[in-house]
Formats: structure tokens, sequence, C-alpha cells
């Protein structure tokens, strides 16, 4: 599709969203459940905790069921931004906040770091309440604070750098993923993998580059996320989008808890230890839990999200968009079993 198509189809997308916009009067009530299911989200952590107990605990039967519940409500409840992201008579500022929602398994996390880090005197629960409550209040206060914009060639181009840039990095991310998937046989395989990768992507040339693509990554991402996030998308992209957003925060907390955060600042080594948050590990602690649906949703996403970018590419290249939607389907079911094998590992179960 030339970018004289593209634009003109974009732009009159752009009038129909336009129209749905201006014909929903007031404030749209479902916009509020993104950032009310977020809101939800440490306490849900808190809940599935008291059913668990500390380490060394032998919960009941009905515990261990209502704790794979919640544990599964946690897990799902980023949908609700998702479905909401799709609503055409949102304005941009609380489609943003909706897809702000998706990201909250990470963000908590990010923020519990910093928490740390600063040495807080408030609880986490209560500072993620304040900011999402004054995120709410920003998003439902912006006015339509931006003309809609079409796709650009300029957005075009960035496109491409954060398509080449994700090749390179998939080597890193493919080859990160496997060595946690050895988790599952266990902690030194894990670790003798990890040391071999080490080799090369520790090595002092090599450690700099991988950062650097990973925030040129996560800016090209940011800022196309900001541009395709002003209007109503269709469901592969609204999962483009959000999984690609979960990514962005994903990849800044994770690196700064890797750097900053456990070489720099703890002093620790960033292994298989720190990975699952031993000594207590993830289930029984009540500050690690949340690494769960953190980690968990990282490694479903990363991979969907690069599904998502395989499917972009192939429908650009003629391939009929059937087999394509079938293909990514396939990839993302694959992606939700990868994700949920490293985490099995990483809670104690072996092969
Ligand atoms: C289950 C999910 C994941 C776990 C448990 C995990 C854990 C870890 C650990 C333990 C390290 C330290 C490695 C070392 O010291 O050699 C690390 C480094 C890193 N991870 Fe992950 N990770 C996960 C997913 C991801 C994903 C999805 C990405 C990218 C999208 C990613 C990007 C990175 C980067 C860039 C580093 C720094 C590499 C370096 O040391 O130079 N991780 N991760």
């Amino acid at each position: 599709m030339s970018d004289e198509t593209s634009l003109s189809a974009a732009q009159s997308d752009l009038l129909l969203d336009d129209a749905a916009r201006d014909k929903a009067s007031g404030i749209d009530p479902l916009a509020f459940l993104p950032p009310l299911a977020a809101t939800c989200h440490p306490f849900l952590l808190m809940v599935f905790h008291s059913l668990v107990g500390p380490p060394g605990s032998d919960p009941s039967l009905e515990n261990i069921v209502m704790a794979a519940i919640v544990l599964a409500i946690v897990l799902a409840l980023p949908i609700i931004g998702f479905v909401i992201a799709r609503r055409p008579a949102l304005q941009p500022a609380t489609r943003r906040l909706a897809f702000a929602a998706v990201v909250s398994p990470t963000l908590y996390v990010f923020l519990g770091v910093i928490q740390g880090m600063i040495g807080s005197p408030l609880s986490d629960p209560l500072v993620w309440c304040i900011l999402w409550i004054g995120a709410t209040a920003l998003a439902f206060a912006t006015p339509r604070a931006e003309p809609l914009r079409a796709v650009t060639p300029r957005i075009a181009r960035w496109r491409v750098v954060h398509g080449i840039t994700a090749t390179v990095l998939c080597a890193y991310i493919l080859f990160h993923l496997a060595n946690h998937l050895t988790g599952l046989i266990g902690p030194s395989t894990h670790a003798a993998v990890m040391e071999m990768g080490r080799v090369v992507y520790r090595a002092p040339v090599v450690e700099p580059v991988l950062v650097l693509l990973f925030l040129l990554q996560t800016a090209s991402g940011l800022w196309l996320a900001w541009r395709c996030s002003s209007r109503a998308q269709d469901f592969y992209c609204t999962f483009q989008i959000a999984s690609g957003l979960y990514l962005s925060v994903f990849v800044l907390g994770h690196m700064n808890s890797v750097f900053v955060y456990a070489r720099a600042y703890l002093g620790i080594p960033t292994d298989w230890n720190f990975a699952i948050g031993a000594p207590t590990g993830l289930i029984h602690d009540p500050w690690n839990i949340r690494l769960l649906p953190h980690y968990a949703l990282g490694a479903f996403l990363v991979l969907g999200h690069l599904a998502s970018g395989l499917r972009v590419v192939l429908i650009a290249h003629g391939t009929e968009p059937k087999a394509v939607n079938r293909l990514w389907a396939t990839g993302v079911i694959a992606s939700g079993m990868i994700a949920a094998a490293i985490i099995a590992g990483m809670c104690g179960v072996r092969i």
C-alpha cells in the first residue's frame, strides 16, 4: 500500500472516529473501569498472600484453589484495559489511561523497587492508589488535548526503525527466555546456560550496545504507542499497542532492577536466586508475589508482540490475511504456553 493510499484510508477512519467521539456527549462511565481494576492489583496480591501464607505454611486445598482463582483474576485484569481501550467514543487521555491499566502488573514492580531504593515511608499500595487517583483525575480533566493525526510517513519511518532494532534484539530475547525455560530442569542447568550466554551478552563491547538498543526500542515503542493510542484501533493493533507498552515499561523497570538495584545498589549477583526471589521464592513472599504476574505477562507479551510485528510484515508483503491471522493466533497461544512453563520452573516445577 502506498503512503498516499494508507494516508487517505487512515483519514477516513479518523473522520469516523471523530464522529463517534462527537456523538458521545459527556464522560463514558466505562472508562473508569481500567483504573479501578488497576487499583485493585495490590489488594488482590494481598488476598493471595493471606490464602497461601508465609514460607513454610501448609495451606488447605480450599485455600490453594481460592489462591489460584485470585491469581487468575490478577493475570486477567489487564484485559479490562484492553477491552475499554478499543471503545471509539473514548478521548485520547482516557484511552491512554486504559492502556496504562494493562501495564499495571509491571508498573507495580517498578514502583516497589523505586520505593525500596528511596526508602519511602509510605506503603506501596498507598502510593499506588494515590498515583491512580491522580492519573484518573488528570485523564478525565484533560479536554480533547490534541487534534487527531493521521499515520504520517514520519511515523512509518519510526516503525521501520522499531522493526529493525527488534530483529536484532530478538536474538537476545529468544536466548534469554530459552535460558529461563531451562529452570524447569533445575537451577544448575539455568546457571550453566546463563554462564555461556554471559560470555556474549555481558562482553564489554556487547552489553552497552544491547542496553542502548533496548533503550532505543523502548523510546521508539513509546512514541509509536502514544501516537497510535490517540484513537480506537482494531483488535490486532490494540494488542500490539498494549503489549508494546507493557514491554516498554517492563524493559525500563527490569533494567533498573538488574543494573541499578541489584548490581549497583545491593551489590548482589543477578542469577537464578535473584530472579526467583530466593530464599522465600515467588509464591509465599508478600513482596515477591508481584513478580509472578510481572514476569508471566512480560514473557507472554514479548513473544506475542513479536508475533504481532511478524503479522504486520507478512500482511504488508501480500500474504493472505486469514492465514496470517491464524499464524498470529498460534504464536500467541504458544507464547502463553512458554510463559506458563517459565513461571512453573521459577515456582519449583521440575521435569
Ligand atoms: C520470565 C521473565 C524474565 C526473567 C525471570 C528475567 C530475569 C533476568 C535476569 C536474572 C537477568 C540477569 C542476567 C545476568 O545477570 O546475566 C536479566 C537480565 C536482562 N533481561 Fe531479563 N528476565 C525476564 C524476561 C525478560 C524480557 C521479556 C526481556 C526483554 C524484553 C528481558 C530483558 C533483559 C535485559 C535487557 C537484561 C540485561 C542483560 C545484561 O545483563 O546485559 N528480560 N533478566
